[in-house]
């Protein structure tokens, strides 16, 4: 696997790829990458004939009081796994490649971000749509694929990617678990072990609400309150434990909607997410 910085490099390579006609296949990622990132660029794999993994921890989209400077930066070991994942080119640029004056430039998109992580990180999504656009015009893939878990920031990169026409295919790929249940994620590696396993009951009350729901259960509000309530005992500072529209985020009125259950707590410092949409085929 080839490892480039700078955009010339990256759409040098990718242009010669589609001279010779090949699909090419691209996978966006902060990096510190475990098992969820690299479903990812196995089902990039399996779609397209070359795949493009970027590493870019990107400082538009973190918070002042965020963890941008702490945000573990692990190149060397994430090459390794690329490769042996059969990544074919990964672009790894500075934050000078990507932002090489003051932006002033942004893309945002109405609405969706006003909920769920939206509504307590304010500037978040303004930032990770305004660096997966400028990551699309420079590699300018057949398709990209994003992981499930992040629900909310998915569907905003496919509206965007609709209002805007970008001619790119937005793949979504099932979240990758660890053995008990919780969420691959690159935060978990601040978990300690006894904090792993207490992590794994966010999954087991998102399964729960969603067994509510399927078995009738109406009143959305009185079960996020019940199922809050119990994060809250088990330690975690809940940010919003929220039964939503999948389609517009909102939280959800009528249960006959598609549904989707949201969570984001803290478990110490760590801040966690998760989701389960309702009356969706799962093997948990
Ligand atoms: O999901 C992530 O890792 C990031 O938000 C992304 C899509 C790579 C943009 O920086």
């Amino acid at each position: 696997m080839q490892t480039v910085t700078t955009i010339a490099d990256v759409r040098a390579q990718v242009a010669d790829w589609k001279r010779q006609g090949l699909r090419v296949a691209f996978v966006p990622t902060m990096g510190n990458l475990h098992a969820g990132h690299i479903s990812l660029v196995t089902e990039a794999r399996r779609r397209a004939d070359r795949v493009v993994a970027s590493i870019f921890v990107n400082p538009t989209q973190f918070g002042p009081s965020e963890d941008f400077d702490a945000y573990p930066r692990t190149l060397a070991a994430d090459q390794e796994k690329l490769a042996a994942a059969s990544c074919d080119l990964l672009f790894a640029p500075t934050v000078d490649e990507m932002y090489p004056r003051a932006n002033s430039t942004w893309v945002d998109v109405d609405q969706l971000g006003d909920f769920l992580c939206g509504a307590n990180r304010p500037g978040h999504f303004r930032g990770v749509t305004t660096v997966v656009s400028k990551l699309l015009h420079i590699v300018q893939p057949d398709i990209a694929c994003f992981g499930e878990k992040d629900f909310q920031q998915l569907a905003i990169i496919r509206r965007m990617v609709e209002d805007l026409f970008f001619p790119v295919e937005i793949v979504g790929v099932d979240t990758a678990r660890e053995d008990n249940g919780l969420a691959m994620s690159s935060r978990n590696g601040y978990l300690s072990a006894a904090e792993k396993q207490q992590a794994a009951t966010l999954q087991q009350v998102l399964q729960a609400m969603c067994a509510a729901i399927e078995a009738g259960e109406s009143d959305f509000r009185a079960l996020e309150s019940k199922y809050s309530q119990t994060l809250s005992d088990k330690g975690f500072k809940v940010d919003y434990l929220t039964v939503a529209d999948a389609d517009t985020l909102a939280p959800a009125q009528l249960p006959h909607r598609p549904l989707v259950i949201a969570v984001a707590a803290k478990l110490g410092s760590t801040r966690l997410i998760d989701n389960v949409r309702v009356g969706v085929e799962r093997d948990r």
